[in-house]
């Protein structure tokens, strides 16, 4: 789209509608208490708006509303598969195309078939499903991003790199224990920051120069290559579809959980160069996922990722996405909400810790600022602090703590309009004036895995 005006509008107009979750303040207040302080248990109906996260939470297009129409249900050979294959084909340049039911699915499937005693997989930062499943194997799953980038406060284009003289470490001390390298474009744990073509350009040479295969986990490819354009000196010239091309090209292989950037509310990818590599995957495939030909997935959703998978490169849509996420940032910035710098691909993550300095992170301000949105306006966030990577002490004292207490606003691609964020800055604005009598939290109840989901929670004071 040529941008004659500085509004980037929303790149479509909307055909099906669903109705939101309207409430009163003290029918919030009684949700919450309902849920025990806990936003993962709240029912849809009571949500105004969903930031909890940006998978499988997306709208299709009509475009892929009528591929659902022509999905193929055929079990084994179905022409929705290759129609899959070929487009997948086409976009990274790989070899062998397997459908899974979602990312972690697909993140199973290759350390199942990769693990070795003694092994070791780099990453800039595994995504938590792909840290459990390494670990699961016996995998010791390394994040090796440059410190620079773990301070929320620096503001660097390419903050999702891995760090070169750390990888290089890892790969002479652990020589022979490296089934693979991963970059996870854009890097979730990091704040959905990017990984910049020089980086994953050099990596993939360290990886020749060791005999070590790379992978991509690609969940949100197309706004990394989005970035790779608008930032990366030299790049501004290529289309995000050309970039896209390119990283795909240097990789060996790669995960995708298609709920992101596939544009559907469910699916994944592994696929691969490897002939042996990829005929051991879907020997475990069989077992666990279905016939390869749709590896958990219906027909119609096969033809649905195809259909997103050409959509999703689409610019006018990557800078609308873009300048929403934006959008929302420099808001909060002029309040002077403190956020993570720059804004990421999918997300703006504020810094519960210093919009409540008086709570400490074992009273989790991460809940604080969760809850305070949500009865304020309905919306939901999520905490990304203490609660999700902290670890109760087992004599009773503090959590060992998180070492920053965040809180996620995430954005479902194509659902929300510029009228929603606003009314979202609102609620912020709100909840930053009565910052200084927020109380913190303590927790009442938790499960020793993954305890954010199911923890119980209680205000203090
Ligand atoms: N890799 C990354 C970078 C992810 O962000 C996710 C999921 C996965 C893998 C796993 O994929 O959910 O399809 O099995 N991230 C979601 C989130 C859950 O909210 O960030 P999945």
């Amino acid at each position: 789209m040529e941008h004659l005006h500085r509004t980037i509008i929303e790149p479509f107009r909307i055909k099906v509608v669903e109705p939101l979750g309207i409430t009163t303040r003290p029918e919030r207040e009684q949700a919450l208490k309902d849920a025990h302080y806990n936003v993962f248990s709240l029912h849809a109906d009571h949500i105004l708006i969903d930031l909890l996260t940006d998978s499988g939470t997306g709208a299709m297009s009509a475009q892929q509303w009528a591929s659902l129409m022509i999905g193929d249900e055929t079990y084994a050979g179905s022409r929705s598969f290759y129609r899959l294959e070929k487009v997948v084909q086409s976009l990274t340049g790989m070899k062998h195309v397997i459908p899974t039911h979602q990312g972690r699915a697909a993140e199973h499937i290759l350390f199942a078939t990769l693990a070795q005693p003694g092994m070791v997989v780099p990453n800039n930062s595994h995504f938590d499903t792909t840290r459990a499943n390494c670990e699961f194997f016996g995998g010791l799953a390394l994040d090796l991003l440059r410190d620079e980038a773990s301070d929320p406060r620096t503001d660097l284009p390419f903050k999702g790199d891995i760090d070169l003289d750390k990888l290089r470490a890892v790969l002479v001390e652990h020589r022979g224990h490296v089934p693979c390298v991963m970059l996870t474009v854009t890097n979730n744990r990091g704040g959905g920051q990017p990984v910049s073509l020089a980086n994953i350009r050099a990596t993939r040479a360290m990886c020749d120069e060791f005999g070590v295969p790379l992978f991509l986990d690609a969940a949100r490819f197309a706004e990394n290559a989005y970035f790779i354009k608008v930032r990366e000196p030299g790049q501004s010239h290529r289309t995000a579809r050309e970039i896209a091309e390119e990283m795909f090209r240097l990789a060996h292989g790669f995960t995708m959980s298609a709920k992101k950037d596939g544009l559907v509310n469910i699916g994944g990818l592994l696929c691969m160069d490897d002939d042996v590599l990829a005929d051991n995957c879907r020997t475990r495939l069989i077992l666990t996922e279905g016939f390869p030909t749709y590896g958990g997935l219906a027909g119609r959703d096969l033809e649905a990722l195809a259909t997103g998978l050409e959509e999703v490169t689409d610019e006018d849509y990557l800078a609308y996405r873009h300048a929403s996420i934006r959008y929302l940032f420099d808001k909060l910035d002029a309040l002077g909400v403190p956020m993570m710098r720059p804004p990421g691909g999918h997300a703006v993550y504020m810094d519960a810790g210093a919009f409540y300095p008086h709570i400490p992170a074992w009273q989790y301000p991460g809940v604080t600022l969760t809850n305070a949105l949500y009865v304020a306006g309905g919306v939901r966030g999520v905490e990304v602090g203490t609660v999700m990577f902290g670890r109760p002490d087992p004599n009773g004292g503090h959590d060992e703590c998180a070492s920053l207490e965040l809180v996620r606003l995430t954005f479902p691609r194509r659902t929300y309009t510029q009228s929603h964020v606003d009314y979202l800055i609102e609620c912020i604005a709100e909840v930053y004036r009565d910052r200084a009598k927020a109380p913190g939290y303590k927790m009442v109840r938790q499960r020793p895995v993954l305890r954010g989901f199911t923890a119980w929670f209680e205000p203090l004071g």
